[in-house]
């Protein structure tokens, strides 16, 4: 798919640092272990921010890296497990932000968890013939359904938004996307929100808290990964070697080492930034591409892959040409 462009990029982490030595004061476990077990260091936790905000904050970033007016924009995808509200959503928020609510804008919310947006920027470019100009963010402020109880989950998870600008333009770059999703494992990944429907029958399940059997979620993104990777490329008909840098979902170094073992993919070429982050789920991909544009180590004329998999299960890569 041609005639799309990626002009601008913008993040937000949470306010507060929380490092691995914070959690031996509340839960079994040391530094030395979540660190060997999964390459965090440290994560950012919002204590004065919603969802809608962080996203806001990511977006301001990316209007201004794009050097757009902020009016040109006409269509609000936001990726997000943990929004403000069930409605309004987040997006309707975020335009209410930007103060576009006198613009005419399609805004709505994606929910594939930690794949979300990657499946947000796949439906943003396929909707870019109608639409001209496209805000699309990954957020989450994990911490709200994070349960501070279970050294399972706690340890892994931080708060952040990304966001990107995308216009149609008229470029012979290729933007080529490759996702699926598979129904039957909520018993493995899984946050129950709070929709609890009172008259069911099985009305009991606990609200809100991420559950997770982490081996079982460790399995299963290293096929999704390797799968969604090698689809990809076969579609846009690219090898690894022509690849300039690839964009995993920040969840575990592990999964993402296994994964670079198991298609020969240089550790040189992927960008990674779980150690200071931790898993921001929607947020995790836009804010290590914007990160790494910022940084400008991934640049424009590069061929890059952004890929996530999370709760869904859902999985997704893009093959992107800068
Ligand atoms: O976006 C998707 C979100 N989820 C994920 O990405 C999760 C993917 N999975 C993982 O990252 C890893 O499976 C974990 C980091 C969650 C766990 O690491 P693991 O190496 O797979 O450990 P394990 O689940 O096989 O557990 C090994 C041991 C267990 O103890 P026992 O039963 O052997 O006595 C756990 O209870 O490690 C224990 N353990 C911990 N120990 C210290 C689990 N969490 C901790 C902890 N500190 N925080």
């Amino acid at each position: 798919m041609k005639n799309r462009k990626i002009i601008g990029v913008g993040y937000q982490v949470g306010n507060k640092c929380v490092k691995n030595k914070e959690f031996e004061k509340i839960i079994d476990t040391t530094d030395e272990w979540i660190l060997s077990r999964t390459g965090i260091k440290t994560r950012y936790v919002s204590t004065n921010k919603n969802t809608s905000e962080l996203g806001f904050l990511a977006a301001k970033k990316a209007i201004l890296n794009a050097n757009i007016s902020k009016e040109e924009i006409d269509l609000i995808i936001v990726a997000t497990i943990t929004p403000d509200n069930t409605t309004p959503s987040c997006s309707c928020l975020i335009q209410d932000k930007l103060g576009l609510n006198k613009k005419k804008i399609m805004a709505f919310d994606i929910n594939a968890a930690c794949t979300g947006f990657v499946y947000a920027l796949q439906v943003a470019s396929y909707m870019l013939s109608d639409y001209k100009c496209a805000l699309v963010i990954g957020v989450d402020v994990n911490s709200k359904i994070v349960d501070y109880t279970d050294r399972n989950t706690c340890i892994l998870f931080g708060d952040g938004a990304g966001a990107i600008i995308m216009k149609q333009e008229d470029t012979n770059n290729e933007m080529i996307h490759y996702a699926n999703s598979i129904g039957d494992h909520e018993g493995f990944l899984s946050a129950s929100g709070l929709v609890i429907h009172e008259k069911l029958e099985n009305a009991s399940r606990e609200i809100g808290f991420i559950k997770q059997n982490g081996s079982e979620v460790f399995r299963f993104a290293v096929g999704a990964l390797e799968e969604a990777i090698s689809e990809v490329l076969k579609k846009a008909n690219k090898t690894l070697d022509e690849i300039d840098y690839v964009i995993p979902h920040q969840a575990n170094i592990r999964i993402i080492d296994n994964v670079a073992k198991k298609i020969n993919l240089n550790k040189n070429k992927l960008y990674i930034n779980l150690d200071k982050y931790g898993n921001t789920t929607a947020g995790s991909i836009p804010i290590a591409l914007s990160e790494a544009i910022t940084k400008d180590i991934v640049k424009e004329g590069m061929k890059i892959i952004l890929v996530g998999f999370g709760g869904g299960f859902t999985y997704a890569a893009s093959y992107i040409e800068l």
